[in-house]
């Protein structure tokens, strides 16, 4: 055998370019934008923001609009299936570009078409949400539904560029808003403590989505395949989607995450990893920011335990959490980012809930 060469091969970037800023969907940026990566555009967008936003846009970009029903309705494989058999039929080729404009089941699913499209094809994310700004666009993971659960189809395919227009946030349900607040202070709670000073003293978008996708980008480009670090991100959902899970999804993401943010961080404490002057600071920013954040009145310590059993973090020693030793600061657990806790611990903690958050 010959010695094998190594070809040292370049970690290709993990976002070329995000742009963040007032009315970017209105003047002629785009324009340029997509000039660069192709010839013909298709816009990928809900049956909502292309009447908010869409219809505008394709005029502009003198694109075609492809609609998708709004939300988690739109994320399935077959409405991935039927926009790619319009596109084939509409004759779009390799100068593609595809764009998804709206909120994270959007961008989630135009981004597995362009990924999968004629092999992929450039990939624009324009975000609407914002949980799509800070969380969803960022990162490179698409995905679909299936009856077996959800996102467990997808694939990893990064946008050339992420455009977050803060002026569509004018038009988005406040009850949506809350999705993204909890994603934003998860991220000042496990990266950047700063985001909490932020929240606390203003709920100026510009600096939050500024703040928080610059944490998520950090955290991504350190763990791009989701191998490690990128844990970090489920804080706050290993009780928040038992939650949700329980609640039969009336509670929202964001409220669910929001209660679990609370219960993981008085679980680092309970453990001596976080002190009581923290959690306090921690827990005044959230009931500030989530005034009816409750435990859902179908819940029941067994059901949310068992519920707990299915999280993907799961190992032979038990349920696994990701635990603060500070605020803006996730403890590393030797490159694991989470830790199995005891039976007991979690117990002490669902009382503390259960006593103050019923
Ligand atoms: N890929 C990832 O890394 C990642 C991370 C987090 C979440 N997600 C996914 O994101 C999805 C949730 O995203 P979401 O919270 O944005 O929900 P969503 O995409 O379902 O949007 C929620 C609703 O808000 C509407 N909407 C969005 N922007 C609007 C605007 N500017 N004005 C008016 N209405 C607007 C949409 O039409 C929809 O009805 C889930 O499917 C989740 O799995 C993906
Ligand atoms: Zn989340």
């Amino acid at each position: 055998m010959s010695t094998p060469i190594l070809i040292d091969l370049q970690q290709p970037p993990v976002i070329s370019e995000l742009y963040i800023g007032h009315d970017l969907i209105q003047g002629d940026f785009l324009i340029y934008l997509c000039k660069k990566y192709g010839n013909k555009i298709a816009i990928i967008v809900d049956n909502s923001l292309k009447k908010l936003y869409g219809t505008e846009l394709s005029k502009k970009l003198s694109a075609q609009l492809f609609e998708i029903p709004d939300g988690e309705k739109g994320k399935t494989r077959e409405i991935k299936q039927m926009v790619e058999d319009q596109m084939l039929k509409a004759g779009f080729g390799r100068d593609t570009v595809v764009i998804g404009l709206g909120g994270g089941a959007t961008t989630d699913l135009a981004g597995f078409v362009a990924s999968t499209y004629l092999r992929g094809v450039p990939l624009i994310l324009i975000p609407t949400s914002l949980l799509a700004m800070v969380d969803a666009a960022i990162g490179g993971k698409t995905a679909v539904d299936t009856s077996y659960g959800k996102n467990l189809i997808g694939s990893f395919y990064h946008p050339k560029a992420i455009v977050s227009d803060l002026s569509t946030l004018k038009t988005l349900p406040e009850n949506e808003k809350i999705n993204g607040f909890a994603e934003i202070i998860k991220m000042g709670l496990i990266f950047d403590s700063e985001i909490l000073t932020f929240v606390k003293n203003s709920h100026s978008f510009d600096v939050l989505v500024t703040r928080a996708s610059k944490a998520k980008i950090a955290i991504v480009t350190q763990d791009p395949f989701d191998k490690g670090l990128r844990r970090i991100l489920n804080f706050g959902h290993t009780i928040g989607h038992a939650l949700e899970a329980i609640s039969n999804f009336t509670l929202s993401h964001g409220e669910a995450v929001a209660i679990g943010c609370i219960a993981e961080s008085y679980l680092s404490v309970q453990l001596g990893f976080l002190s009581e002057q923290q959690f306090s600071q921690i827990e005044m920013v959230c009931k500030d920011m989530f005034s009816s954040a409750a435990l859902p009145n179908t819940y029941e310590r067994k059901k949310l335990i068992q519920s707990m059993a299915f999280d993907k973090k799961k190992s032979v020693e038990g349920i696994r959490f990701v635990l603060i030793d500070q605020i803006g600061h996730a403890i590393p657990f030797n490159g694991e980012y989470c830790r199995a806790v005891k039976e007991e611990d979690l117990e002490s903690t669902l009382s503390y809930m259960e006593q103050n958050y019923a």
